[in-house]
């Protein structure tokens, strides 16, 4: 096969695929309960991890099949050293449009001036509580108010940035409305997400009190204002507006999985393993094949071939984990 631009990323469902979200750590700085167990996961050893060198040649083969936009999470990827010059080497790849970064913004403030230079496009910021100590019930760590300033940082700064705010039924419910607020006069988005089983342990998550139709219901009651706004459908989030809020609010159902049909989005764990889909147990050991010497052309055959086994949604490909059917795997390790 050629490197020839007409190659790309195509499942049997004739989902093209573009995103590409690359964890470059499964270390996290903070605990939150509904990724990690207290005593934290068993953290892989470094030379797991994919080096830099090898995230930089596999963007740039991603980029030969059409991915336009990557992701990049963790763990907390501001933990993992020189974080900068990975964001600034992905943005000289030829055919990469848009780097984006998901972080908990407990490292990030130092950084904004030069993510600012850089051109990063947008920041996805964690956020599960607006008050002091729910934040540390949340995370098990006091940083409530560094998270703070990072948001302030983003916005005047005026960086794309939305906040993820897991919905956890007893514990931050009773913040959604404050949480929406911080769109009235931000320019940024607010999005609710349902909580999912990934929290590193046997522990059930509580999503099915709060699914995305509660949060509606919730969100229409405070805000009688709420509009559904257009958005592209391969946005996990359905967007709404309230009327004189200089931001939106967005909701994610994460757990009923109800926008598979438009993915487009593959991921690229911390220590290299491709999972076509969040809800698999990961399809393609890539690094074996970076360290065995394989070509780039072997390589994009292999990708392309790997993608076109992606399962039609999120339930099948849940249906088909073989090791483990009960996820007890770390939002951390997954790089959400
Ligand atoms: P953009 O669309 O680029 O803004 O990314 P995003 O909103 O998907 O990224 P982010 O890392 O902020 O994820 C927000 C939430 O959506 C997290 O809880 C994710 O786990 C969840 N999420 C992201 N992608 C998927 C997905 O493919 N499937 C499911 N079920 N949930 C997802
Ligand atoms: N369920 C839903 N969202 C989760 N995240 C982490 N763990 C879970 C979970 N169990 C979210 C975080 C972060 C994003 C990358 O994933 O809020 O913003
Ligand atoms: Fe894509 Fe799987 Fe997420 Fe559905 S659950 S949107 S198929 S990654």
């Amino acid at each position: 096969m050629t490197n020839s631009p007409m190659t790309k990323l195509v499942d049997s469902w004739n989902r093209e695929i573009d995103y590409l979200r690359i964890a470059v750590t499964d270390r996290c700085n903070l605990r939150c309960f509904y990724c990690m167990p207290a005593e934290g996961i068993d953290y892989l050893p470094k030379k797991e991890l994919l080096s830099y060198e090898e995230i930089i040649r596999l963007a740039t083969v991603f980029a030969s099949l059409g991915i336009k936009k990557i992701r990049l999470t963790g763990g907390e990827p501001f933990l993992r050293k020189d974080f900068i010059s990975l964001l600034r080497n992905l943005k000289g790849i030829a055919g990469i449009e848009a780097v984006h970064i998901t972080t908990n913004g407990v490292l990030t403030a130092p950084y904004l001036d030069e993510m600012n230079e850089i051109g990063v496009d947008g920041v996805n910021l964690s956020l599960d509580s607006l008050n002091r100590e729910n934040f540390h019930k949340i995370t098990r760590r006091d940083e409530f108010d560094t998270v703070m300033k990072t948001l302030e940082g983003l916005t005047h700064r005026g960086f794309n940035t939305k906040i993820n705010m897991v919905v956890m039924h007893g514990k931050n419910t009773h913040e959604v409305i404050d949480m929406a607020q911080l769109a009235s006069d931000r320019n940024i988005s607010v999005r609710f997400i349902e909580e999912m089983p990934f929290n590193g342990s046997e522990m059930a998550a509580s999503q099915k009190n709060w699914s995305h139709t509660r949060i509606l219901e919730e969100l229409t009651k405070a805000f009688p204002s709420l509009k559904k706004l257009d958005s592209d459908p391969s946005n996990p989030a359905t967007l709404y507006q309230v009327a004189g809020h200089l931001g939106n609010i967005g909701i994610i159902p994460a757990f009923s999985r109800t926008f598979c049909g438009a993915c487009n989005r593959i991921r690229l764990t911390a220590t290299g393993t491709i999972k076509n889909c969040l809800y698999d147990e990961g399809v393609l050991d890539i690094k074996s094949l970076l360290r065995s010497n394989k070509k780039d052309d072997e390589l994009r055959e292999i990708l392309v071939a790997t993608v076109q086994k992606r399962e039609k949604d999120g339930f099948a490909a849940e249906r088909n984990r073989k090791v483990d059917k009960n996820i007890s795997e770390s939002m951390s390790s997954i790089g959400g």
